[in-house]
Order: C-alpha cells, then sequence, then structure tokens
C-alpha cells in the first residue's frame, strides 16, 4: 500500500504520519508532501522510527512524485482557523489549495482513495468531486470527507458524561462537519439514557468541540493531534477495506443517494473499490429528526459553494 499525506508538514500532517509510520501494515510506503521545505526532513526524522513503513518527503510546487502510484491520498493541506473564525472563512485560501491538489490526484493516481481533511470539508468535498469530474475519473465509491474527528470526539465526550467504557461506546454522527450540521445520533448509544437537557449540551458541545481546541489553543491553530488520530483511523479503515477485510465501518462524508443533499455524512461499507455500500443509519429521535431537516438548508449551500466555486 502506498498512502500519500499532502500538507504532510502541517499540525495534522506530522502527528497523521507519525501514526502511519506506526500503524500501516509492513510493507508500505509513506509518501509525505508540503510546499514547505522542512517536509523532507520530517520525513527523514519519521524514517529513524523502527517500523516496516518506507518514508519519503517531497516538499515543492509538484505534488507529482508522492502521488504516483499512490493507493489513498490524505489531504490536510490548507490553512486551520484561529479564534472567532469559523470553518466557512477558510473558503477563500482553501478551495483553490484543494482544487489545485485534487487536479494532481487526478493527473498521477485517478484511482485512489480520497480523504480530505481540508476545511471547510462540506464545501472542499464538492470542489473535489467537480474537479474529478471535469477531468473525467469521479468515482463517487472514492472520494470521502473525513468527519472521523467528530466520531471520536462524540465517543469520548459521552463515555465521560456516563461513565462508560469509552472503547465500547459506538455511535453514528450523520450529516457533515461543521456547526449545526453535525448531528451525532445519541439515541442510537447501547446501554444509557439521556435527558432533553444532556441530548441540547452533549450535541451542542460535539458541534462545537472544535472551537473549544482553537479557542485553547489561542491563535496557534486548530485540532491537530486528535484530528491526526481520526485521519490515522479513518485512513487504516480505508486501507482494511482495499485489503479485503470484511465488514469495515465508518462515517464519512460521501455522495449517496442524494436522499437528503448530494453529499451526506453516514455510515459506510469500505471495501475493494472504496464505499460497498453506503448503509442506513438508523431510527431517529424526534429531536434528531428536527435537527436533520433543519441543517439541510446549510449543507445544500455549502455543497452549492463549492459547485460554483469549480464551475465560475
Ligand atoms: N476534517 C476535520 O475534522 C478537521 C479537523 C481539524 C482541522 N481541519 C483542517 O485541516 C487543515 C489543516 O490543518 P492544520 O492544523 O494541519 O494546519 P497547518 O497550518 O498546521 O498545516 C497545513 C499545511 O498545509 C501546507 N500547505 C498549504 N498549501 C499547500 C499546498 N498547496 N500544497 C501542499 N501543502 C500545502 C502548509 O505548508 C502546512 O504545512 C485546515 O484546513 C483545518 O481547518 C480539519
Amino acid at each position: 500500500m502506498k498512502v500519500a499525506v499532502l500538507g504532510a508538514a502541517g499540525g495534522i500532517g506530522q502527528a497523521l504520519a507519525l501514526l502511519l509510520k506506526n500503524r500501516l501494515p509492513k510493507g508500505s510506503e509513506l509518501a509525505l508532501y508540503d510546499i514547505a521545505p522542512v517536509t523532507p526532513g520530517v520525513a527523514a526524522d519519521l524514517s529513524h522510527i523502527p517500523t516496516d513503513v518506507s518514508v519519503k518527503g517531497y516538499a515543492g510546487e509538484d505534488a507529482s512524485p508522492a502521488l504516483k502510484g499512490a493507493d489513498v491520498v490524505l489531504i490536510s493541506a490548507g490553512v486551520a482557523r484561529k479564534p472567532g473564525m469559523d470553518r466557512s472563512d477558510l473558503f477563500n485560501i482553501n478551495a483553490g489549495i484543494v482544487r489545485s491538489l485534487i487536479q494532481a490526484v487526478a493527473d498521477n493516481c485517478p484511482n485512489a482513495l480520497i480523504g480530505l481533511i481540508t476545511n471547510p470539508v462540506n464545501t472542499t468535498v464538492a470542489i473535489a468531486a467537480e474537479v474529478l469530474k471535469k477531468a473525467g475519473v469521479y468515482d463517487k465509491r472514492k472520494l470521502f470527507g473525513v468527519t472521523t474527528l467528530d466520531v471520536i470526539r462524540a465517543e469520548t465526550f459521552i463515555a465521560e458524561a456516563k461513565g462508560l467504557d469509552v472503547d465500547k461506546v459506538r455511535l453514528n454522527v450523520i450529516g457533515g462537519h461543521s456547526g449545526v450540521t453535525i448531528l451525532p445520533l445519541l439515541s442510537q448509544v447501547e446501554g444509557v439514557e439521556f435527558s432533553d437537557e444532556e441530548v441540547a449540551a452533549l450535541t451542542h458541545r460535539i458541534q462545537n468541540a472544535g472551537t473549544e481546541v482553537v479557542e485553547a489553543k489561542a491563535g496557534g491553530g486548530s485540532a491537530t493531534l486528535s484530528m491526526g488520530q481520526a485521519a490515522c483511523r479513518f485512513g487504516l479503515s480505508l486501507i482494511k477495506g482495499l485489503q479485503g477485510e470484511d465488514n469495515v465501518v465508518e462515517c464519512a462524508y460521501v455522495e449517496g443517494e442524494g436522499e437528503h443533499s448530494q453529499f451526506f455524512a453516514q455510515p459506510v461499507k469500505l471495501g475493494k473499490d472504496g464505499v460497498e455500500a453506503v448503509l442506513p443509519y438508523g431510527e431517529l429521535s424526534d429531536f434528531e429528526v428536527k435537527a436533520r431537516d433543519e441543517m439541510l438548508d446549510t449543507l445544500k449551500g455549502d455543497i452549492q459553494l463549492g459547485i460554483e466555486f469549480v464551475q465560475s
């Protein structure tokens, strides 16, 4: 397996690369790309860790050498939030970065599975899809917005609030990846009941957890270590699917049947070509039905912005 990380010198990229160096299957290749000149040094640093995963680093304007032959591409290139910004404030810079990197993916490894981390994910995934369509290589089974951080946050906060073993907390987080579009399905957590107040408070905390980190870092960026962990979990699941492992399921922001919006985060079964099946996300409580329906205008607007960015 060859895994390329684009934006590899950044906060997320370095954390993710460290985790992948330690956890990719034996014999894998890790290719690190970033415009920052430090990138070959990040690779050299990681290469001293004794695991059977080779690491190469590439800096500069051309992502091609990192992308050639890649099976999985994880993209965290772009700018991160500062206090007072929401994810949509990142659009102006990150939209162009995603467009050019996805073009490079289309040119060099059009069959790779792509996990997009760069915010605003609700919009950057739509941009990626449009660029891939223009290049004639779009396969909706292979493009993912990475929403795993919302899932691991939900698991952590629920376990803390209810005194549960965090390894046993499982739930779907559906919708998108910003504010009200993040909808954790608390009603589906087994073995616990939540009061209406708890549902409101936990949902709000999960939706705003990114801002908690942005404010705590006081201008030093947004979530990087927990995001590295989330992206590693998601990337390894993509690889398990590619390698034919059965029953690999993750929530991700993908193009499904379009029941709610063109892209929607929900559980997907991963296989040899990416999404093998978009799975139903189960029964919702009244609170969750209302929250899902109320988010759709925002989500559709975010998607439309991405489509127009590429088309105009
Ligand atoms: N999906 C999520 O849940 C989630 C969570 C946290 C952060 N993010 C997003 O991830 C992105 C990265 O965050 P970070 O904290 O790692 O930021 P960072 O600033 O630490 O790193 C970004 C890296 O991207 C590189 N870069 C910029 N333009 C590039 C290009 N054209 N090609 C290659 N590399 C380029 C920079 O040199 C930098 O090293 C941000 O957009 C952030 O909002 C997403």
